[in-house]
């Protein structure tokens, strides 16, 4: 196990035992598990999405279900396969009927995000959704970070944490193009500026 290996499973560790979640008695009355992230440790590119549903917490991967049958698919037509990236989410345990996470819930959850960060030290950030979108800019406290998603969705940003640059795109939710045709073609031009980083 690399070092990185050991830092990134000690954060599985430490949420498995967070007992003080709103979300940890949910998580054990149906038998589900934490969602911590998965994929290349050296990641360039890492994808945060919201919080698991139902299937990501039945398995313990992230974007599994439906949603990340069109993120796989976008994927795909940049030419990046799934295991050379990172894919994680804010909120790391299932929010009852998919409802969206709660600024508490994202309060408690996302040190554990930095460190995932931290860690992996990506070169982009993918953020999938407004919720991931809202709570990176607000981290590296760039001037955008009061414009909504209909505004920024595709463009690459440029900002710094504490390991060094880094660039953020914002793109939608996978989970939006489920039922919007149109959200699904912005997001195929919008994963084009990941090209630059594989
Ligand atoms: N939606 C998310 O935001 N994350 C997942 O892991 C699955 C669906």
């Amino acid at each position: 196990m690399t070092d990185k290996d050991k830092r990134l499973k000690s954060i599985r560790d430490r949420v498995l035992n967070l007992k003080e979640s709103p979300l940890y008695e949910y998580r054990v009355a149906n038998h589900y598990f934490p969602v911590i992230g998965e994929g290349n440790h050296d990641a360039k590119i890492v994808f945060i999405g919201e919080a698991p549903g139902k299937n990501e917490a039945e398995t313990a991967r992230p974007f599994c279900g439906a949603a990340g049958k069109v993120l796989d698919k976008l994927l795909a037509t940049v030419g990046i396969d799934r295991k050379d990236v990172y894919v994680s989410n804010i909120v790391k345990d299932r929010p009852p009927d998919n409802r969206d996470p709660t600024p508490s819930e994202i309060e408690l959850y996302s040190p554990f995000l930095i460190e995932q960060l931290e860690i992996i030290q990506p070169k982009v950030i993918a953020t999938l959704g407004r919720f991931s979108m809202k709570f990176i800019l607000e981290q590296l406290n760039v001037p955008e970070q009061t414009q909504s998603i209909s505004i920024l969705h595709g463009r690459l940003l440029s900002g710094k944490l504490s390991f060094g640059d880094v660039k953020v795109l914002a793109l939608y939710h996978p989970a939006v193009a489920l039922y919007n045709g149109n959200t699904y073609n912005t997001l195929e031009k919008d994963f084009q500026a990941l090209k630059q980083f594989i």
